[in-house]
């Protein structure tokens, strides 16, 4: 890549470079911050003159299903649910009959969870849209399904919903979003040419992280988004992210620049998985941007790889 390519992508992330000192020119130079336009202008696709635009996976188009199909799939939820949740309001006056409340709870929510795992996209957005899987749902203003190209070769997945998010029903909104946006733009997509999703849709209250149980109910409706995208590779933004679609529980200090595997729960391959810092990380500590900027080579080098 050319230099003033790279201070451009640099500029576009608010990375500050100090260029050496040349003949004519006053002083050290900060990158002028690009228009704010060019993250939406029709970039090349990664970084690259000649790059041809990106393959369209070949399995795009989704089975539609009528207003009747996707009512009853939801109907059938919602009777999964209310079943789970009256079999698990029985008092558990005997000793046998908590077992066997829990065991039909257990049924229940296996049912719901075959029925997500069969949905199409407009299906499985009006079932979020309704859930009640887990407490947040008390909380919540709006659910926030996920945003972006449903046949994107790249998918984001965050934590989950913050003020700006829960408010207005879309992911990465607030300041974070519009970092994610020029991070983005560094590597020359627009947020609408990748997915962008959370683990869980459901703002948890002031910001804590989710609680496992919360992922948990959740995951299905990110392993059908996953499942239904295809994607070439996923990035995980921040620890969150990483820790539930990978199983483990440690530091992106040490999952960064690493080779991660997300498996898909249904036996399909695995999917590459690049974890890298939440952009928030980034907003409160500027200086770590440029491993950022290191996260976003490798972002196009995988991508590069799996054509
Ligand atoms: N942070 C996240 O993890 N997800 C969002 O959607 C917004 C902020
Ligand atoms: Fe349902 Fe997920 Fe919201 Fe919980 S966070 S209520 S599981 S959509």
């Amino acid at each position: 890549m050319d230099e003033a390519r790279r201070l451009h992508y640099l500029a576009a992330m608010g990375i500050e470079v100090w260029q050496p000192r040349v003949a004519g020119e006053s002083a050290a130079a900060t990158v002028p911050a690009p228009e704010p336009k060019s993250a939406l202008e029709p970039a090349p696709l990664l970084a690259d003159q000649d790059a041809e635009p990106a393959p369209q996976p070949a399995l795009t188009a989704q089975p539609t299903t009528g207003a009747t199909g996707a009512q009853a799939a939801l109907q059938a939820i919602a009777r999964a649910s209310l079943a789970r949740k009256t079999q698990a309001a029985v008092p558990a006056a005997t000793s046998h009959s908590a077992p066997a409340a829990a065991a039909a709870a257990a049924t229940a929510a296996t049912d719901e969870q075959r029925q997500i795992t069969g949905m199409d996209w407009d299906t499985l957005a009006a079932c979020v849209a309704e859930c009640r899987r887990c407490p947040l749902c008390e909380t919540r203003t709006k659910t926030v399904f996920g945003t972006g190209d449903r046949h994107a070769e790249l998918l984001f997945v965050g934590e989950g919903p913050g003020q700006d998010e829960d408010q207005q029903g879309e992911p990465f909104v607030g300041r974070a979003g519009q970092l994610l946006n020029k991070m983005l733009a560094a590597i020359g997509l627009a947020r609408e040419q990748v997915y962008i999703a959370n683990i869980v849709k459901c703002r948890p209250p002031r910001n804590r992280n989710p609680a496992p149980e919360e992922a948990s109910a959740c995951r299905p409706y990110l392993e059908r988004q996953i499942a239904l995208l295809e994607p070439k590779l996923i990035v995980s933004l921040g620890a969150v992210s990483a820790n539930n679609l990978l199983g483990n529980s440690e530091a992106v200090g040490r999952m960064r620049g690493k080779h991660h595997h997300y498996q898909p729960g249904d036996g399909a391959e695995p999917i590459p998985l690049l974890v890298t810092y939440h952009p928030s990380y980034y907003l409160r500590s500027p200086a770590e941007k440029a491993k950022g900027w290191q996260d976003l080579q490798r972002i196009i080098t995988l991508l590069r790889e799996r054509r």
